[in-house]
């Protein structure tokens, strides 16, 4: 028999352990049935605040040849529109996140509670925007991240994933302070802040100068966040962050997290990527004989 390739995250069960990263495709309710039918184990939307919301002017994206440089701007639909795509998602047959964001604790609960109320399965909470501000700052301020998750948790019943920065000195004790709030997962980690110039002008690429890395570039900082996460709490970990293979996402895997979320790659390998990951991770499991994934879930700690 083929090994079981299923996951529990915070009572979610996912058919596999990939998911589709915030940010990514994660718009419309129509492209988040087309991830799903790719084979994807779960969905995260694009964050959603509780305003529409334009985002920053163009440029706003960078190819920088290691990965990919963003400053959207968290533009966004507002939640009263995008509970319409929720409820239209209701038939989906895997679990729907939905990506929050607000500027303080109660606009972070008023999108929450309107997420759960169309239909959300999840909710992962966005306190690492690398560049808006009122985002950016969220997990440097150990009292703010606290107060944010202590008050959706108290708001809400759906369970709560706390996406982290990994622009602060120590990501291990941000995580513990989110678990200590209440959190049921967090996902590591966040885009890391980033500039790109233009050396014929000496102008900054982005509009908004400053943005967040993403793609391979990224991927050892991933490693060691999750690897340093998953070593000083109990709640589960996703990890996220320039996995692009099947390969990579064992190497999260052993590094301590229970499911993976992919987002850049897709540009580059397009929907494929969801089907070939799981079924990479099968045959690795296959073949060294284990016959689940829990089985290797942070086995790079006993060394
Ligand atoms: C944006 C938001 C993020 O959380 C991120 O990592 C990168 C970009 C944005 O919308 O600008």
């Amino acid at each position: 028999m083929k090994p079981d390739l299923t996951v529990e995250i915070a009572g979610l069960k996912l058919r596999n352990p990939t998911m589709l990263a915030a940010g990514v495709l994660g718009i419309s309710g129509s492209l988040l049935r087309r991830v799903a039918e790719a084979g994807a184990g779960a969905l995260v939307t694009k964050s959603i605040g509780p305003e529409p919301r334009a985002g920053y002017p163009n440029p706003t994206v960078a190819d920088v040849r290691c990965g990919l440089l963003n400053a959207m701007g968290l533009p966004n639909p507002g939640i009263k529109a995008f509970s319409r795509d929720i409820i239209a998602l209701k038939t989906l047959e895997v679990p729907l996140v939905v990506s929050v964001f607000g500027s303080n604790p109660q606009e972070f609960v008023e999108v929450a509670r309107e997420a759960e109320k169309a239909g959300a399965d999840a909710l992962e909470l966005n306190a690492s925007c690398p560049h808006v501000k009122g985002i950016s700052e969220i997990c440097q301020h150990p009292r703010l991240l606290s107060e944010i998750v202590e008050s959706v948790k108290s708001a809400v019943t759906v369970p709560t994933v706390v996406k982290l920065s990994p622009n602060v000195a120590n990501i291990a004790e941000t995580a513990k302070i989110a678990e200590d709030a209440g959190a049921d997962a967090v996902t590591a980690i966040n885009t890391v802040r980033a500039m790109a110039i233009e050396i014929e002008t000496g102008r900054p690429i982005l509009a908004n100068k400053i943005g967040g890395l993403s793609g391979p570039a990224i991927k050892p900082i991933t490693v060691r966040c999750v690897y340093e996460i998953s070593k000083s709490v109990k709640i589960p970990v996703i990890g996220c962050g320039g996995i692009a293979c099947w390969q990579d996402a064992i190497e999260l895997l052993l590094a301590g997290a229970t499911a993976v979320q992919i987002g850049t790659a897709i540009a580059q390998k397009e929907l494929k990527i969801f089907k070939s990951v799981a079924s990479g991770i099968q045959n690795y499991l296959e073949n060294k004989g284990y016959k689940e994934v829990q089985e290797i879930v942070g086995l790079s700690h006993r060394y």
